[in-house]
């Protein structure tokens, strides 16, 4: 019968069809893939392996970020897709501030690792001085303020002076360095620094009379240089009274 004969014939290329597609298989899935390609700032990670089915992950360096698909398959053509790119994070320009400028204004967009630099014209600068643009694309802190500041004014420490620090003008940030004089000791910080509210930080310290020092000066002071020789006849003779 021909439709006997025609299902014999469909069963025999049907056999071959799928001896054949095995075949394939078992040939394509030993199939290697080579490398996935080069990244710039960035690798492929293909710990997975390369093999026909294995996935290749795109990894960016630090302050890069990927554009394009991170994952490439290898098929039985090869790599699919493409190789992505690893592109510099971007931060937002940087803030202006009030009485004071940016000393190197970004010339475009500023890039991961740029460092923005603040200096006042009026007033003290509080904060960070220098921002850096960060792999999160945002800046390493807030920018700096110009604050108004009179100064600090000129402190003296009873029985003490200064060994550093001599003003006579005082700034945010400068220092005077205190000592006491010989005799007394310095209880507290012996230096202090110009706040940002114009007042000395910590507390002055203050110089103490020294206890030690201050017993054997009065003891050597008490007792006369040269004992007085009438003293010391009367009390040879009372001496010798009481023991006659
Ligand atoms: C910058 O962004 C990251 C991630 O969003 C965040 O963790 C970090 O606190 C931010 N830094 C600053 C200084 O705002
Ligand atoms: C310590 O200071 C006081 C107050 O200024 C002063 O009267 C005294 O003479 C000083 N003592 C010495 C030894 O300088």
């Amino acid at each position: 019968m021909p439709g006997r004969n025609t299902n014999s014939d469909d069963n025999v290329f049907m056999i071959s069809l799928c001896v054949g597609l095995a075949l394939l298989i078992v040939r394509v899935s030993g199939r290697s893939c080579g490398s996935p390609g080069e990244i710039l700032n960035g690798r492929f990670n293909t710990d997975e392996g390369v093999l026909f089915g294995d996935k290749a992950y795109a990894v960016c360096n630090e302050g890069f970020q990927l554009v394009g698909s991170g994952v490439r398959n290898c098929v039985a053509t090869g790599w699919d897709g493409a190789i992505p790119i690893c592109e510099i994070v971007k931060c937002p320009n940087p803030p202006e501030i009030v009485n004071g400028e940016i000393t190197n204004p970004p010339q475009g967009t500023v890039t991961f690792g740029t460092v923005i630099i603040y200096k006042c014209n009026e007033g003290i600068l509080v904060g960070n001085r220098e921002l850096v643009c960060t792999k999160d694309g945002n800046y390493s802190s807030a920018p700096p303020a110009c604050k108004d500041h009179k100064g600090c004014p000129s402190v003296q420490v009873e029985n003490g002076s200064k060994v550093a620090g001599f003003g006579p003008d005082y700034n945010y940030g400068d220092f005077i360095t205190f000592a006491c004089n010989p005799g007394y000791i310095l209880s507290g910080t012996d230096t202090v620094t110009c706040g940002i509210n114009g007042i000395w930080e910590p507390e002055l310290p203050t110089c103490q009379k020294a206890t030690t020092t201050t017993t054997t000066t009065t003891t050597t002071t008490e007792v006369p240089p040269t004992p007085s020789p009438v003293k010391e006849i009367l009390f040879s003779s009372s001496r010798c009274f009481l023991l006659n």
